[in-house]
């Protein structure tokens, strides 16, 4: 187990490249598999996309990587089962239930299951696959889908969920016939990934609009694709930068996928300037109090919530978070508690009142974007934090250690068994 220690107290300054999107670079993984060849440009280096290259190597695919592209392979017959282990690691493991299924005519994918911030269930997945003319089945913790041929159908989703979108467009490229999609997810890792079959010769229209349409092909061709920048890494830099009242600027970024952040920045009266594909943050001051909703996109990100908490609890008066994503996603406020932050849960609001200064503490991240909340207040909080479960942030975050070091943070990577052994550990 690895630890990561901040001495805090230090505004950031500086500038920092974001990289690949993780959750474009996830789905345009698994919908690799629905062509003999593709090349992939700007994969970020995370352990869920460690997970989602094994996953392909155990389904049958040949993946090689050089730094942040990716080659994968997959002209000959493929396994249409997914190991249990590698599901059970990551939820998004779920995405190549669609390539499966239309390659082979079947599918087994172990059901993802619960998750630190929610149930998060595959109903809409299974929704449309069976709309679209699969049979489905649910059979000791596994999924079966089988379909000789997948046909278009008209499917609505209840809510517009990301991978459901994804993993129904990915089968209706290469299903016979047109499939529309109604109340799809509108992320730009949507668009990410109809952009990336698009380029393979899939025929895909409205991705970023709720309504998406798909006309089947026969087959799709080999292909090179480059990953847009990570919207929610990009955030996580300009909180950083925020709440350390510092400067930042965030390279590799689409400023046009940041909207509903920036305002909300804005509205905490921080300074805010955007240029092409950069973004530059100012602060000299706590940031003022905002109310908060997170929605699918355009709304306000779930991801960026837990970082915008921590940022809150700095901030000058009274500000409430409303989370109406996920059902269970404020296991961080109760360690920002102990850092002294004055939060109170009732329900799905967070009621956070701003305090002048957070004391460093040993808190524990409890899922990616918790841990990045926790890491951003002991940048700012007075002395010495140690947060562990590092392993939650080398999902989400490539060298983020480093990137924050570059910014002038006091940062270390401490391996819990060394400091047992030393007697460092707090
Ligand atoms: C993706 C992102 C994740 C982000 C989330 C919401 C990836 C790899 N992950 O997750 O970082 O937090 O979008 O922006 O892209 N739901 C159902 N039935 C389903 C599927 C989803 O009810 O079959 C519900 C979920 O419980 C949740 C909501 O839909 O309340 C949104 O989930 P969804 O958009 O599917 O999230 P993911 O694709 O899992």
């Amino acid at each position: 187990m690895k630890n990561l220690v901040i001495w805090g107290g230090r505004p950031l300054r500086g500038e920092v490249r974001c990289d690949g999107a993780k959750n474009a670079a996830l789905p345009v993984l698994a919908g690799a598999l629905l062509m003999e060849n593709a090349t992939i440009y700007e994969v970020p280096d995370l352990a869920d996309v460690r997970t989602m290259v094994e996953l392909l190597r155990a389904v049958g695919a040949d993946v090689k990587q050089d730094r942040d592209t990716i080659y994968v392979s997959s002209p000959g017959p493929l396994m249409y089962e997914a190991p249990y282990d590698l599901v059970r690691k990551m939820r998004a493991s779920f995405l190549v239930m669609g390539p499966l299924l239309v390659r082979c005519g079947k599918a087994s994918i172990p059901l993802p299951g619960g998750c630190a911030i929610g149930q998060r269930p595959v109903d809409l997945h299974l929704k449309g696959f069976q709309a679209m003319g699969a049979h489905i089945s649910i059979e000791k913790g596994y999924v079966h889908a089988s379909a000789p041929k997948l046909h278009g159908a008209q499917i609505y989703l209840d809510v517009p969920s990301v991978g459901a979108t994804e993993n129904i467009m990915m089968a209706a490229c290469l299903a016979h016939g047109e499939t529309v999609i109604d109340n799809a997810a509108q992320e730009p890792e949507v668009v990410d990934l109809a952009n990336f079959l698009n380029s393979a010769g899939a025929r895909i229209k409205g991705a970023g609009t709720p309504r998406i349409r798909i006309d089947g092909v026969k087959e799709l061709r080999d292909t090179a694709y480059t990953i847009i920048p990570d919207r929610i890494e990009a955030a996580t830099y300009l909180i950083a930068g925020a709440i350390t009242q510092g400067n930042v600027t965030v390279d590799n970024v689409i400023p046009l996928h940041l909207k509903s952040v920036l305002a909300k920045l804005h509205e905490c009266g921080l300074e805010v300037t955007e240029w092409n594909k950069s973004i530059e943050i100012s602060a000299s001051c706590r940031a003022k109090p905002v109310k908060i909703k997170t929605l699918p996109y355009p709304g306000f990100p779930t991801d960026v919530q837990a970082p915008f908490m921590s940022l809150l609890s700095l901030g000058e008066g009274t500000s409430i978070i409303s989370e109406t994503v996920f059902e269970n996603r404020f296991a961080h406020a109760e360690e920002l508690r102990r850092m002294g932050a004055k939060i109170r849960i009732e329900g799905s609001n967070a009621v956070i009142e701003g305090v002048p200064q957070l004391t460093g503490a040993t808190v524990q991240a409890t899922d990616l974007r918790a841990g990045a909340a926790l890491c951003l207040a002991a940048l700012a909080a007075q002395g010495v934090s140690y947060i562990t479960g590092l392993e939650h942030l080398e999902r989400g975050y490539a060298n983020f250690a480093s990137k924050l070091r570059d910014l002038g943070a006091r940062i270390a990577v401490f391996d819990e068994a060394i400091e047992q052994a030393s007697g460092f550990a707090p």
